[in-house]
């Protein structure tokens, strides 16, 4: 159709069920906004990345340069090349104690690519997918996405957000296909402990549903908690997917490196998948995520080092601000403060109150909504301790109190 001005108007078309059914990341809608700020030339203190602030790891980008400069620019075999499903394997069995052929290994576009295809080859219409929350934005929308349907397991902030196979059980249905863990926790930094994560894959093998296991924070513990991962239990295996991620542990956010340990049969499905979609993850990735996983871990324990004096200032801060709850994270980057005493007819809900953080104070958090979990915060400390500094003085003066 043409107006007057002879401009052509869109016309109205319908996207398909997949796309109304799910959102934008409101994680990203926040970053987005932050950004406006920054862009204006406004002070941002920013607390809402999810990506470390630490850049990658030189002899990493150097293992890229050298890839680049030998034209290992191709396609690769759709589930990475030989040697890096090799070193995932050799990797988490050295790291992590678990004990898989390269044959159960796919590497993705990134862990969340990994859950995608997962979910993507598991589920049918109407399969149900245990979800405690709070949990990562994406789950649900991947799920939906999917054709299943999320099922919401509330934990407890009283028990520190962990998840119990006893609370577990009794959400489980005959249609229930997957459950998903993610230890530490993105939002709460909540671990598993691994009698508890024990449990929880009997209660699983049980039901004969699948758990899949979300490691992307892994190497980002505190405290007693050490990595850790249910593969390294014997006979656990059958039915369960390990969803990996380079992302937070290399600091290699943009790269898109990720990958999924499974039975043999699934990860064939997974591939299947890929061929028909993104192919090959990019070559130099993965020959910068084979020097990653075969090279030194100091870098690795150097972040965590950092990451512990942040989360020890950071959580005094919060804790310091009247009204204000935190439980102790003991993972990720993460603190998922309690501000519901701070909600009120103009600020009702956690969201309302980030957006007037970001208005009137410049700190740019996500708010508890997005990880369904209402009356919270999430407060990324992947960033520099002056930084939280002077987030912590202007949080303290939103919320009245001194940090
Ligand atoms: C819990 C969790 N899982 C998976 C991912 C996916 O990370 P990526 O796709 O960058 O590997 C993220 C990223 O934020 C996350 O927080």
């Amino acid at each position: 159709m043409e107006t007057a001005a002879g401009m052509k108007m869109e016309e109205a078309f319908e996207l398909a069920d997949r796309v109304n059914r799910i959102s934008v990341s409101q994680t990203m809608m926040v970053l987005q906004e932050a950004e406006r700020y920054k862009a204006r030339g406004i002070d941002v203190a920013d607390f809402g990345p999810g990506e470390p602030d630490f850049p990658t790891p030189e002899h990493i980008k150097r293992a890229a340069i050298k890839a680049l400069e030998e034209n290992r620019t191709k396609y690769t075999s759709t589930p990475g090349i030989a040697p890096l499903r090799q070193a995932v394997c050799d990797w988490h069995a050295a790291q992590l104690g678990s004990s898989y052929q390269p044959a159960e290994c796919i590497v993705t576009s990134g862990g969340k690519h990994a859950i995608y295809n997962a979910a993507c080859a598991l589920l049918n219409s109407g399969d149900e997918v245990v979800i405690p929350a709070p949990y990562w934005v994406s789950y649900p929308d991947i799920v939906k996405a999917a054709d299943g349907t999320p099922v919401f397991l509330h934990t407890r902030a009283e028990d520190g957000f962990r998840l119990r196979a006893a609370d577990l059980e009794k959400v489980l249905t005959p249609r229930t296909k997957m459950v998903i863990a993610n230890s530490p926790s993105n939002p709460t930094g909540a671990v598993i402990p691994p009698e508890e994560f024990a449990k929880i894959l009997e209660v699983c093998k049980r039901h004969g549903t699948w758990l899949m296991t979300d490691e992307c924070y892994s190497h980002f513990t505190y405290g007693h908690a050490r990595p850790y991962s249910v593969a390294s239990i014997p006979g656990s295996k059958n039915r369960l997917i390990v969803a990996g991620s380079l992302s937070k542990t290399f600091a290699m956010t943009g790269w898109r490196i990720g990958y999924a340990l499974a039975p043999k049969p699934l990860v064939d499905a997974m591939t299947k998948l890929q061929s028909q979609s993104t192919s090959n993850p990019n070559s130099i990735t993965q020959y910068a995520a084979l020097e990653a996983l075969r090279g030194p871990m100091d870098t690795v324990t150097a972040m965590l080092a950092e990451y512990t004096r942040r989360r020890e200032r950071i959580l005094a801060g919060v804790r310091a601000i009247p009204g204000v709850t935190c439980t102790t994270p003991e993972g990720a980057f993460y603190v998922f403060p309690n501000v519901s005493a701070h909600l009120n007819a103009h600020a009702p809900d956690s969201t309302a109150v980030a957006r007037e953080l970001l208005e009137r104070e410049h700190v740019a958090v996500v708010p508890g909504d997005a990880f369904g979990a209402p009356g919270h915060l999430r407060i990324s400390y992947a960033t520099s301790l002056e930084r939280i500094e002077e987030g912590l003085r202007r949080l303290a003066r939103f919320f009245g109190g001194s940090a």
